[in-house]
């Protein structure tokens, strides 16, 4: 299926209010921040590894995954936040639907994420109050982002797989059924 991935960075920023102001400051803050992204990815994989329904995908993965997901957290401070990071978020969500992951992981396992980020921020930046308001809705809007990303791609893959069912149940070629939609006009 394809994807218009430029559209889909606009209306996700719409949603996350992933401004200019905002990715700047994620990417200004990324020296003070990254030292510290081992520790919160140790700590969310003990999270899912304590959640019995996630333990169950991460087996013999761990070491390999703490790594893959340490270099996506480097890239929310890191940026640009353009339409190659919603591409490259849109196949990390075919990635989990490929592994059958349920879709409600992606939501749960953000909010993990986000506590966790928030705690650092408030902790290396609380002096300041204003600044560091501004930092966690900062951080807030781009994870935001990012799953609003991951859960386009669970939609667009579960249609995917339902138009795959039809076609083989029914019999219908590709070709049919896109030319019978070409001409289908909604009244
Ligand atoms: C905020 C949510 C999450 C993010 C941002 C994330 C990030 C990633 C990334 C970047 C990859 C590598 C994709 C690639 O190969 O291109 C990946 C793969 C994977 N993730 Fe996640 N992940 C998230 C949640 C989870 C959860 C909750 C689980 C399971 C409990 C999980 C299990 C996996 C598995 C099994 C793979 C595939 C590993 C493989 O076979 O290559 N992920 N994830």
């Amino acid at each position: 299926m394809s994807q218009d991935f430029e559209k889909l960075t606009v209306y996700g920023k719409s949603f996350s209010g992933l401004t200019a102001d905002k990715e700047a400051l994620l990417v200004e803050i990324g020296p003070q921040i990254k030292p510290h992204l081992g520790a919160v990815t140790d700590e969310f994989y003990q999270q899912l590894l304590n959640i019995s329904e996630a333990s169950t995908f991460l087996a013999g993965r761990v070491e390999s995954l703490k790594k893959t997901h340490g270099l996506w957290m480097e890239g929310l401070f890191t940026g640009p936040f353009d339409k190659n990071f919603t591409a490259q978020m849109f196949k990390v969500g075919d990635v989990h639907v490929k592994v059958k992951l349920p879709v409600e992981f992606m939501a749960g396992a953000m909010t993990l994420i986000n506590n966790r980020l928030f705690s650092l921020i408030v902790d290396t930046f609380g002096d300041d109050k204003q600044r560091c308001g501004q930092i966690i809705a900062a951080v807030n809007a781009v994870t935001g982002f990012s799953l609003l990303v991951m859960q386009q791609s669970y939609q667009a893959s579960s249609l995917a797989e339902e138009l795959e069912k039809f076609l083989k149940i029914s019999g219908m070629s590709r070709t049919l059924f896109t030319n019978l939609a070409l001409a289908y006009r909604d009244k």
